[in-house]
């Protein structure tokens, strides 16, 4: 396999059929993906940050229920037209903000597995390098800085090579990620990989440097997947076939450091509408005087909770 020769990075992949059972009974009738941080679908933040990165072309690999997603990023005219008529300019903004993108869509058929669903856009990505954007990772929910898919671009443009995003988690949640055997940095933050490693039993875990869903691919991963065997949960994994990959050509970790949000976790969930809702224009202050007086009761009341008598 000949590694691709540097291109523009212009297409995104996103993957979204889970079945999101965490989030059950909300997702039962409804794409986890639409499920709003206060007043926007965590699908969107993704949606966001590929086009601040400079991405033109989106594929979201759907399951069920993907129907909302998809009326979700189109044009709503019976809404905008009310919108409009009333005056309401700034929320016509929101709704119209929404549309005219290059989504497109493709369904998953059976949820054999991130690997899977990644090759099913192999005829959408074709011979170029791509990214991968995991739903249940948020990144910089509020904008600041450069985001963490426009970081891998610019490794990319470098280094010509395959970067998958990490970052260090503690110890004992190893075994919720795939987890990278470092070998050493070739510029800050940019490590050389020994081994790629799914879901590995904490005890055997290479590093404490996971994988964060945010990859950007040459082509040549499709020919891995469409030939990789199940792994992890007997499904096909992405991370496995990265590992294969990287016996034919260099893929690099990029260490991420800046705040990542698990809303595929419910008290990630809810971390990150607080957080969120923190710098919202409309509810920050109420929410910051609510916490505070929140916080005050939880302490007075765990400060009058007898303790218990160590023996
Ligand atoms: C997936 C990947 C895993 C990665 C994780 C990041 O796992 O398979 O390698 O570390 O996303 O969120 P999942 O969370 O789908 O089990």
């Amino acid at each position: 396999m000949n590694p691709t020769k540097a291109r523009k990075v212009r297409k995104a992949v996103i993957p979204a059929a889970g079945l999101g059972t965490r989030f059950l009974p909300a997702t039962k009738a409804i794409a986890k993906e639409m499920l709003p941080i206060v007043d926007k679908p965590t699908i969107q933040f993704i949606v966001e940050e590929a086009l601040k990165s400079g991405i033109e072309d989106i594929l979201i690999v759907t399951g069920k229920a993907k129907r909302p997603i998809e009326d979700h990023f189109d044009s709503n005219i019976e809404l905008e037209q009310n919108l409009r008529e009333k005056g309401k300019t700034e929320l016509l903004k929101l709704v119209e903000e929404t549309t005219d993108i290059n989504l497109h869509f493709i369904r998953q058929s059976h949820p054999k597995g991130l690997g899977h669903a990644v090759l099913q856009a192999k005829a959408f990505v074709g011979n170029e390098p791509f990214v991968v954007m995991l739903g249940d990772d948020l990144m910089d929910i509020n904008g600041n800085g450069t985001p963490l898919t426009k970081q891998l671009i610019n490794d990319y443009e470098k280094t010509h090579a395959s970067t998958i995003a990490v970052m260090k988690v503690p110890h004992e949640d190893v075994d919720k990620y795939g987890v990278i055997d470092p070998k050493g940095e070739v510029s800050k933050g940019l490590y050389n990989v020994e081994r790629f490693v799914e879901k590995p039993e904490i005890s055997e875990a290479p590093s404490d440097l996971a994988i964060i869903g945010r990859y950007l691919l040459t082509p040549e991963i499709f020919d891995v997947l469409e030939t990789q065997a199940p792994g992890a949960g007997n499904e096909i994994q992405l991370t496995d076939a990265i590992e294969r990959l990287n016996k034919t050509q260099r893929v690099f970790a990029h260490e991420f450091t800046g705040k990542r949000y698990d809303v595929g976790d419910k008290f990630g969930f809810v971390e990150t509408t607080i957080e969120y809702g923190l710098e919202h224009p409309q509810i920050s202050e109420s929410l910051k005087a609510y916490l505070i007086e929140k916080g005050k009761e939880l302490e007075k009341a765990a400060a009058s909770t007898p303790h218990k008598i160590e023996k």
